[in-house]
Formats: structure tokens, sequence, C-alpha cells
């Protein structure tokens, strides 16, 4: 028997359930404002592209009041949340006026606000910009990073967060 058509809102839960089949790492994009406001949002979309150039991407949804800001700002950093990090990923992920409030930071290059005690922390250039449907995509070149070998990355898979495990 054939099965009706999927309504649009079907299709969309079950394509996103099926993307969340891919584990995922969790990062925070912080930058700075013309006015200096620190900014920052949790994503998953992060991923690295190249090793020579150094490139890495993410894709930064359209509907976000902060697009003018990371479409127009010539660095920010890539902040790979620890496990015992999923505090912040709730924090930049919930609309607010002061996320950073309490937050310590770190000066990045440029004045990039860093977060600590991160499993690594990639500060980019904002080189390149591709329109991808609802989403902004960004490749951007690393100029610095460091890395905490001894911090074991939060995980995010179908929803939820998730920590390491051996096979
Ligand atoms: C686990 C997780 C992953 C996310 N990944 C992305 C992403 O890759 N790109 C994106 O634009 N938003 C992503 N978001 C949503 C943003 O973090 C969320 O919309 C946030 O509120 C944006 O900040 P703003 O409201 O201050 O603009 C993700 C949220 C969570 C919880």
């Amino acid at each position: 028997m054939s099965q009706p058509p999927l309504s649009h809102q079907d299709f969309t839960r079950a394509f996103r359930d099926a993307l969340g089949m891919f584990a995922t790492g969790i990062a925070v994009i912080t930058t700075r404002a013309p006015n200096g406001e620190a900014i920052g949002l949790t994503v998953n979309s992060f991923n690295s592209v190249s090793l020579d150039p150094p490139l890495i991407v993410w894709s930064l949804s359209r509907h976000l009041a902060s697009l003018p800001v990371f479409e127009a700002c010539e660095y920010y950093a890539v902040n790979v949340l620890a496990e015992d990090q999923q505090h912040l990923s709730q924090l930049f992920a919930t609309r607010s006026d002061d996320k950073f409030a309490g937050i310590e930071i770190d000066d990045g290059l440029y004045g990039v606000p860093l977060l600590k005690d991160c499993c690594a922390r990639f500060e980019c250039r904002n080189t390149t910009r591709h329109a991808g449907g609802d989403h902004l995509v960004f490749i951007s070149e690393v100029v610095r990073f460091d890395r905490v070998s001894e911090r074991s990355p939060l995980i995010y898979h179908s929803g939820a967060y998730r920590r390491l495990a051996p096979l």
C-alpha cells in the first residue's frame, strides 16, 4: 500500500530527526559587535574543511538577530565545549540581552572574547560566506588555536547532550 505524502511539518520533523543521527560536538561562536558588545551563540554545525590552508565551517540561521554582526565582523572564535559545560551551551542557545554577564573570558585576537576551560578554541578570520537556504554558511581561516587535551568534549545526538564512551 502506498504511503500518503508527508505534510511539510511532518517532513521537517522527520528530516530533523534523521539529521540528529549524526552525532556532533557543541561549540559557542563568539565575536564583538562594532559597539564592543560581546556576542555569542551555540552551534553544532561546526566542522573541519581544510588542513592547508586551515579552514573550518559552520552555519548561522538567517532568522537570528546576530546575523548582521557575524556577517560583518572581521574575526570571531569557535569555542569547543567540554562535557561539563552544558550550562554554557544552554546559555548561548537562549535569547538574552547579555549572555556574557558573570562569564569569565580571555581576550582573543582583535578583542574577540574567548570562553575559558574549553576543549579547544579556534580564532578565525571571517573570509568567505555562502548562501545555504535558510542559513548562511561561514568558511573561515583559522589564524590561531589552542587545545586542552585532557578535557573530554560535550556531545550532541538526537536532540540530547551526551558524553564520550569508549567502544
Ligand atoms: C545544540 C544546539 C545547536 C545549535 N546549532 C545551531 C547552528 O548550528 N546554527 C544556528 O544558527 N543556530 C544553532 N542553534 C540555535 C542557536 O544557538 C539559538 O537560536 C540562539 O538563541 C541564537 O542566539 P540569539 O537568540 O542570541 O541570536 C543551536 C542550538 C542548540 C541548543
